[in-house]
């Protein structure tokens, strides 16, 4: 049998593991050995209120059931005080889950100020406020493992969703980078579309289908993202859920490239929209340099074949 993955004398913190897959988290890290952090602002899936019942009640299941864990009830926004419990608590931190958060699902024309500005100081303030505060110890101890949370909202949008599916993204690029700054310092980063049910799909989704998305299955994938023995996968984007787990990347169409002279107009751009749109060759870039490093080769080829003079005439001619 494959021996189980353990994390013990590690720390991890869960943001948001009052409910849904931050409890899950919470129960299994602590069942593998690893003292947690139970952080929950307990209030309502809009981020309405607060109680320290969320928090308290996965504390007492993690203690009933011989584990180690303390509660924090500040909002994520205050993460330097969910890290300052933690190296109070237990000393240190290895491990932090990025997980709380919350809905205000709006259509655009009725969004307002108040509906943008929750959604962004929970899920984007909050996943730096708390990678901020743990950083410094990550980085003196040369070991950190961070788990940031998207959501395929926002990776592909979704109807009433402009607020999280902003802040969701925004998830990817924090990640990305975390992923290269950390590098050096063995702090390694991957975000995670998941799919589960819990409190926040419970209205959205049918129950026949909700029945084959239990949080728990979206387990595995962060536990062996976050595991000592993972020293290479960092930057990732995975979607996962109901078992399945995949990773996502960006990919690049073959492309169009006009030589930058006068042919350079919008009517030849109309011309070859084709091979803007391409991708029977694709590329996958993985760095902002790529472009970059494109463009020269690209260059070196001499006078592009699309760059097929066309006089500029202030606005752009249909070309058949
Ligand atoms: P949930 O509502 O069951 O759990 C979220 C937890 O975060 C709650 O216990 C809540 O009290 C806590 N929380 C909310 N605001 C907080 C704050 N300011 N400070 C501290 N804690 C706070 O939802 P679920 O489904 O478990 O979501 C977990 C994460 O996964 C969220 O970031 C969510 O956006 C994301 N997600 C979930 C999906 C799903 O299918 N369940 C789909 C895509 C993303």
């Amino acid at each position: 049998m494959a021996e189980q993955l353990r994390y013990d004398g590690q720390v991890v913190v869960v943001t948001g593991a009052g409910g849904g897959l931050g409890k899950v988290y919470a129960l299994f890290f602590a069942s593998r050995g690893a003292s947690i952090v139970v952080n929950d602002l307990g209030g309502s899936f809009k981020g309405e209120g607060n109680s320290a019942k969320a928090a308290d009640v996965v504390v007492d299941e993690i203690r009933a059931a011989g584990g180690k864990a303390v509660a924090n009830y500040d909002s994520v926004e205050f993460g330097d005080r969910i890290i300052d419990t933690t190296i109070k608590a237990f000393g240190r931190i290895d491990i932090l889950l990025n997980n709380a958060g919350i809905l205000r699902d709006v259509s655009f024309k009725n969004i307002t100020d108040q509906d943008w500005d929750l959604i962004n100081k929970v899920h984007v303030k909050g996943a730096y406020k708390c990678a901020r505060a743990a950083w410094p110890h990550f980085r003196k101890q040369k070991y950190g493992r961070v788990i940031n949370t998207a959501s395929a909202a926002g990776l592909f949008g979704n109807f009433g969703q402009t607020n999280y599916s902003s802040a969701k993204l925004a998830m990817v690029g924090f990640t990305e980078t975390l992923a290269k700054e950390g590098i050096k310092y063995n702090i390694l980063a991957n975000v995670i579309a998941p799919i589960a049910a819990s409190r926040m799909t419970e209205t959205v989704m049918p129950p026949d289908m909700l029945a084959h998305l239990r949080p728990d299955w979206v387990v595995p994938l962060v536990a062996t993202l976050v595991h000592k023995s993972n020293t290479t996968e960092t930057g990732g984007i995975f979607e996962v859920g109901a078992g399945h787990m995949a990773k996502l990347r960006w990919e690049r169409s073959s492309g169009l490239l006009l030589k930058p002279d006068d042919s350079y107009t919008p009517s030849a751009v109309i011309k070859n929209w084709n091979k803007v749109v391409d991708f029977s060759q694709p590329q996958y870039p993985s760095g902002p340099n790529d472009f970059l490093t494109l463009l020269e080769d690209s260059l070196k080829l001499g006078p592009s074949e699309q760059g097929e003079k066309i006089d500029f005439t202030g606005k752009v001619a249909l070309i058949t």
